[in-house]
């Protein structure tokens, strides 16, 4: 049997993006797969967010990955920073990571901007906490979102370096695993830009805790265009906000975009927008309600973390002890 590792940054609301592109996968494969779904909260320092909202955050997104269908019982859920042997073996690993490799991250030139100088060090040696998170656990198959692609593959060529460098075959490389829908959800204000968290307009991006009047409000002030909708997604490649409503309401009904485009032929956008309001409140509205049930309950969420932050910590620290004997360290 495999195992499962990813994570999201507690960095705020999850939406839509989080959804499709990770956390629904999460809960299809951990039926299959021993699944270890961290929130991460040490990547989540490279933003300084503020401790209260942080901590916060942190139970918010565990919230989140129960009311979306994460089975305690099946899977671990826990925060990074509960887990000690992920940051030993970040900087184990980074001592193998030659920065070129580090520099072609595009994560990284992308949140650094135009004053690279001031970005911080976590920011950069970033990537290299995420291979020490998925490593640490010895992980198979990592369900994520497009733009994380770059990242699992240089967890990849890490893995490969430890390898060779003590002339082992001890980590397995991890498979990056991306559903072709909705791989990449764009943001509802620009068809160009990804939805992300860190997106200063709300209206870019649907929560999971948004209730149903927010949903409508958000899809009808979505940007469209005056065109109906085309018969087949070839003839929408230029339109791109109306390419991702349409793959948007594809993904939630697990459908092919070729095939709700021809549902869809001739219709105009402000009849799709209503189609897909109900189709995203069908879906979200059970998950807010579960959201709200586990945030009164804080005492819940701290046992399941707690459980999963055990578990964690004793698969890490074994394997960990294997790679200290590898490279020479005492084990402990
Ligand atoms: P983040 O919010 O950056 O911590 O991302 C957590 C997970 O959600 C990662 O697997 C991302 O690839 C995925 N994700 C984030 N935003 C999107 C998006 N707009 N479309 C698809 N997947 C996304
Ligand atoms: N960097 C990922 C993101 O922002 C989150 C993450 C951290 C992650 N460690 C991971 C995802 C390990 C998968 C596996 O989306």
């Amino acid at each position: 049997m495999g195992r499962i590792f990813s994570g999201i940054q507690p960095t705020g609301n999850l939406h839509l993006g989080n959804y499709l592109g990770a956390i629904r996968n999460w809960v299809l494969m951990q039926k299959e797969y021993e699944s270890f779904f961290c929130i991460v909260d040490l990547h989540a320092l490279t933003i300084l967010p503020e401790a209260p909202q942080l901590q916060a955050n942190i139970r918010k997104a565990a919230a989140t990955y129960l009311a979306a269908g994460i089975d305690p019982e099946k899977s671990y859920i826990f925060p990074q920073s509960a887990v000690a042997a992920h940051c030993e073996l970040a900087w184990i690993l980074s001592c193998l990571t030659p920065l070129g490799w580090l520099n072609r991250m595009i994560q990284f030139k992308e949140k650094a901007g135009k004053e690279k100088e001031k970005a911080n060090l976590g920011l950069y040696g970033y990537p290299v906490l995420q291979a020490a998170d998925i490593l640490i656990y010895k992980g198979t198959h990592v369900p994520i979102g497009e733009d994380q692609k770059q990242h699992v593959e240089l967890a990849r060529d890490i893995a490969g370096a430890f390898n060779r460098q003590y002339k082992v075959d001890y980590f397995k490389l991890p498979e990056p695993i991306i559903l072709k829908t909705a791989a990449r959800v764009m943001s509802l204000r620009d068809g160009s830009s990804k939805m992300s968290k860190s997106d200063p307009s709300d209206y870019s991006r649907i929560h999971l805790s948004d209730d149903p009047d927010t949903i409508a409000l958000k899809i009808r002030k979505a940007k469209t265009d005056p065109e109906p909708i085309a018969g087949n997604p070839k003839a929408m490649e230029k339109r791109l906000e109306a390419l991702n409503l349409l793959g948007i309401y594809a993904a939630l009904s697990d459908q092919s975009l070729e095939k709700v485009c021809s549902e869809f032929e001739g219709v105009n956008f402000s009849t799709f927008k209503q189609r897909l309001t109900e189709k995203l409140v069908s879906v979200f509205n059970p998950i807010r309600q579960k959201m709200i049930c586990y945030l009164k309950d804080p005492k819940t969420i701290d046992a399941i973390l707690e459980k999963g932050s055990d578990k964690a910590r004793s698969l890490a620290s074994c394997h960990l002890n294997e790679i200290k004997d590898i490279i020479g360290l005492l084990k402990t």
